[in-house]
């Protein structure tokens, strides 16, 4: 059979309540043109994001009911340990409320003033804690990684000669005789010489100024777009040349191992498990929103491989999250957190989820819509740009677009552009996009042909579409705040 199913039955229904054209038109000048200052019984179809917006299984919500609400060593705490442990094979595992928690603790422990983190691209609330603690996020995401149109397979891949570069510089900087600091954990430990002795030795100097090196799972910020395992085996290996850790943003493990699997010469005989293994594996920890890849609705992990740099992420997540045993959770979301770990894997979901995102696209661009392409796995980012060329960036066309789809249609998208990303002082952005995120099994097929219709006819009509120019806005984050007047 050719049709790919939604594999679940829906149990339970939530109404979408209808509006009409004249209702919208108001609610959103009420708004400011902003769509995140829309009440969400307002919108039709949101894809404001897939964070924290997935739909929980009938085992999920039974999990709910089991949750044990005890303060310490809860039986759903170590029900999720367990899961978490039979995934990645981490020994030491911290709960945390969401993500960006997980992000605080661990650049509180390694950032600082002076030093450099690399990553293929910072995720927004990555890139604000590690300039929080002082330190510079650097992006060294492959070139294809910055082309729409580029159809690579791997366009989240970090640039391995950018990485070793800066690792060789950063080298220098840190008073190495030689610059790179490598040795520190090399494979050929038996012919140890004594340049590889000197090199241990320069390793910690290395790391007070690249303290770890970050690797995006998929890659949010660039689309969605997986990295392979072979160019996160090569990361690992400059890791180990340089005595540098590697961390992961895993939020999207399970899409990105099944990205793998579906377009990585050799992988395809494998389950998505084995090669969630072989990722995490390759890491000395990483940072996961369970909002994601969870699915649920909230939480958040930190995963640490070093016993002395857990003790200390323990002491800080005590300080300020919860006891280390449910992390600024209640025992139902830990519940429903160690179930979304284990349904994430079944490949049925993950051939529905990825196939689902692809049939959005691929409709767009048959109809001639630019988008970010291939699809990525969580989203579609349409090209704002292309879609009204005549609305310069200053006008902000990605923020044009997404009033035009509230107005005509009620769907709700993000603008990820010149309004997100720009500000006095701050350069242009790369690309002018619209975000359509598609939260996990919210959605059936035919409100994507839904979505599909109303993005062609606005296409139709897209000439109509008018700049905008901000009235009221923020000195920081102020896409979510900014108030607007249409040119
Ligand atoms: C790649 C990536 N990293 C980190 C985060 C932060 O996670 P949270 O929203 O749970 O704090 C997100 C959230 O969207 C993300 O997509």
């Amino acid at each position: 059979m050719k049709t790919i199913i939604e594999p679940f039955r829906i149990k339970v229904v939530e109404p979408i309540r209808m509006t009409t054209g004249g209702e919208r038109e108001r609610i959103l000048r009420d708004a400011g043109f902003n769509p995140f200052l829309i009440h969400a019984d307002d919108v039709l179809i949101d894809l404001l994001t897939d964070s924290g917006t997935g739909a929980m299984s009938s085992l999920q919500w039974s999990g709910v009911m089991r949750g044990d609400e005890s303060y310490a060593g809860a039986r759903s705490w170590f029900a999720l340990e367990a899961k978490v442990r039979e995934l990645t094979g981490f020994e030491h595992i911290l709960p945390t409320h969401q993500g960006r928690a997980s992000e605080r603790i661990l650049f509180e422990l390694l950032g600082g003033p002076g030093k450099v983190v690399p990553n293929n691209n910072h995720f927004d609330t990555t890139r604000a804690n590690v300039e929080h603690s002082g330190a510079q996020a650097v992006d060294l995401v492959i070139e294809e990684g910055r082309h729409p149109r580029s159809r690579h397979p791997f366009k989240g891949n970090m640039d391995l000669a950018r990485l070793e570069a800066l690792l060789e510089a950063e080298g220098t900087k840190a008073g190495s005789r030689e610059g790179a600091e490598r040795g520190a954990r090399r494979s050929d430990e038996g012919t140890k010489t004594r340049n590889d002795e000197h090199n241990a030795a320069a390793a910690p100097r290395l790391r007070a100024r690249v303290p770890l090196v970050m690797c995006t799972i998929t890659n949010n910020s660039g689309g969605g777009q997986p990295v392979s395992l072979e160019n996160l085996r090569g990361v690992r290996a400059l890791c180990d040349r340089y005595g540098v850790p590697f961390f992961l943003d895993a939020c999207r493990f399970a899409e990105n191992a099944y990205f793998i699997k579906l377009r990585e010469p050799g992988q395809q005989n494998r389950s998505v498990r084995e090669i969630v293994r072989e990722i995490f594996d390759l890491a000395d920890g990483a940072t996961i929103s369970a909002k994601k890849d969870g699915l649920v609705n909230i939480g958040g992990l930190l995963l640490i491989r070093d016993k002395e740099l857990m003790r200390r992420a323990d002491e800080l997540l005590i300080l300020t999250e919860g006891y280390v045993t449910y992390g600024g959770l209640a025992g139902r979301d830990l519940e429903a957190m160690a179930q979304g770990f284990e349904e994430v894997v079944h490949e049925d979901y993950l051939q529905y989820r990825i196939r689902s995102t692809a049939y959005l696209g691929e409709k767009l661009l048959a109809a001639g819509i630019q988008i970010v392409e291939p699809p990525g796995g969580h989203a579609i980012y349409i090209d704002a740009a292309a879609f009204c060329p005549h609305i310069p960036p200053a006008q902000f066309p990605g923020q044009a677009l997404v009033c035009g789809l509230y107005r005509h249609a009620g769907i709700r998208a993000v603008e990820i552009g010149s309004v997100m990303f720009g500000g006095p002082g701050r350069p242009p952005p790369a690309m002018e996009l619209v975000r359509l995120a598609i939260p996990r099994r919210v959605y059936t097929q035919s409100h994507i042909d839904y979505v599909v219709e109303a993005i062609i006819e606005l296409y139709g009509q897209r000439d109509r579409l008018r700049g905008l120019e901000i009235i009221e806005q923020p000195p920081t984050l102020r896409h979510f705040t900014a108030r607007f007047r249409e040119l």
